[in-house]
């Protein structure tokens, strides 16, 4: 048994205790960052004077040695070990004897677990981000396809303003920056290293927090012990970031389950990334897109949990932070499954131009077209709304579309109409009216697509 405490007790936990009290089947992960901080650790304790030049290079050689061990599988943790930090220990123990208890001289694993964590998030969070970039890719590439492609605008999943569907993917690319963004601010902010504030009171041994935090990476060191071991504020927010990542993908999921229905029938998914049913012989269903969209529930929940579990907590180390783990764990594993699937189901899938193209002026999509041509010609918007509304009318008893509208018709719904406003009864014209940037036309459509390209560069 090698529990980091006991002295004081007579006798060992009962087995309800240390059932509910081990982490080490979560923990584990951390245990190249908790050797990092080892490594980093050693070096202070010994520029103190508390290794000497032999011990440091032993006790080094046995984390090198520990390290390879738990890389290659070789060095397990045992339920015995309670958490990362006691397997650690027990490891070095085995290859240093006495030697090996001289480490956690002025550390505890309060610093130490804020230390790993955030050694561990920063360096998945570039994964994460890696991962983000490959979607945006497929994104924008389905995009550059389509950069003059009409398809019909929707507000409430009603025909709305025809759009380019190049526009309407990169509306899912920007959201995806402004995530890749949020983590590397996020980033900025986590680079702070708790470890030398021990328990909670920093050491009375001369140990050197800021070469610890260098050694580590980190941008600087604590400024206060015991919010260095209280605050878990990097969790929450990077559990913020993927939530609302999670909500991003739903929200794109949602979309390809609509757009592969039968009634909208906008994109056909390719064989790999779609799945059948075990009794319709003829399905093919967006799975990817449902797990994706359903998966966010797990990601919305992990930051709730933290958020709930941090909220009542006095300063500064409570148990109930061992609890900040697995939803981040969680969230990683989540998104490392759902990213690289929406990736490959987006580049793959076949975009059905002439669906896209004949559904983009039904619906009376090009209404507001009459109206702001109305606008030009000197008529208040308010008047033009109304006569609009009232061609609109006139076509619904008759059946047709607005530019089928008869000259008298025309001219019978209000005098400032005439056969000219046809002009602008075309998707074609109603997009190329569209040149400022950032709207839908294919000329700032071309623009904003070079523009995230520019930005996926820096990934
Ligand atoms: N396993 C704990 C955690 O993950 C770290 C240990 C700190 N335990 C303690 N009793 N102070 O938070």
């Amino acid at each position: 048994m090698t529990r980091l405490w006991g002295g004081r007790f007579a006798d060992g936990p009962a087995e309800a205790l240390a059932r509910l009290s081990v982490s080490v089947h979560f923990d584990w992960r951390l245990a190249p960052y908790d050797l990092a901080g080892s490594r980093a650790h050693a070096r202070v304790l010994a520029a103190a004077g508390l290794l000497d030049p032999d011990e440091l290079g032993r006790m080094l050689a046995a984390i090198d040695d520990l390290d390879a061990a738990v890389a290659t599988g070789t060095f397990r943790p045992t339920i015995e070990d309670e958490d990362v930090h006691t397997a650690l220990e027990r490891g070095l123990l085995e290859r240093l004897g006495a030697l090996g208890g001289k480490l956690r001289a002025g550390r505890s694993r309060n610093d130490q677990v804020a230390t790993d964590l955030r050694l561990y998030l920063r360096d998945h969070a570039r994964d994460l981000a890696g991962r983000i970039t490959e979607l945006a890719d497929a994104l924008t590439e389905q995009a550059a396809r389509h950069v003059d492609t009409p398809a019909p605008g929707m507000t409430h999943v009603q025909h709305a303003q025809p759009v380019t569907f190049g526009h309407w993917l990169l509306a899912h690319v920007q959201p995806l920056l402004r995530d890749l963004d949020r983590l590397r601010d996020w980033d900025e902010r986590t680079s702070v290293s708790p470890l030398g504030a021990g328990a909670l009171a920093g050491s009375g041994l001369p140990l050197d927090p800021g070469a610890v935090s260098k050694e580590l990476g980190f941008k600087t060191s604590f400024a206060n012990s015991m919010d260095a071991v209280s605050d878990r504020d990097f969790v929450a927010e990077f559990l913020f970031v993927t939530a609302l990542l999670g909500v991003h993908l739903s929200r794109l999921g949602e979309e390809v389950v609509l757009w592969t229905s039968y009634e909208f029938g906008w994109v056909e998914l390719d064989d790999a990334f779609a799945t059948g049913s075990s009794i319709m012989p003829q399905k093919k269903n967006a799975d990817i897109a449902e797990l994706a969209r359903g998966k966010a529930g797990r990601l919305i929940g992990g930051l709730v949990n933290v958020l709930t579990m941090l909220k009542g907590l006095p300063l500064t180390y409570d148990r109930d932070m061992q609890e900040d783990k697995e939803p981040v764990f969680d969230a990683l594993d989540t998104l490392t499954l759902v990213l690289p699937a929406l990736a490959g189901m987006i580049s793959t899938m076949t975009v059905r131009v002439d669906r896209l193209a004949a559904s983009a002026p039904v619906g009376f999509s090009l209404a507001t077209e009459v109206a702001d041509w109305l606008v030009r010609k000197g008529v208040p918007f308010r008047d033009a709304h109304e006569i609009t509304g009232q061609l609109v009318a006139l076509c619904s008893v008759r059946e047709c579309e607005l530019h089928e509208v008869s000259d008298t018709d025309l001219t019978t719904v209000s005098e400032h109409l005439d056969p000219s406003v046809r002009d602008v009864l075309t998707v074609k014209s109603a997009l190329a009216a569209r040149t400022t940037p950032g709207t839908t036309g294919p000329g700032p459509v071309a623009d904003q697509l070079a523009s995230v390209l520019d930005q996926l560069k820096t990934w």
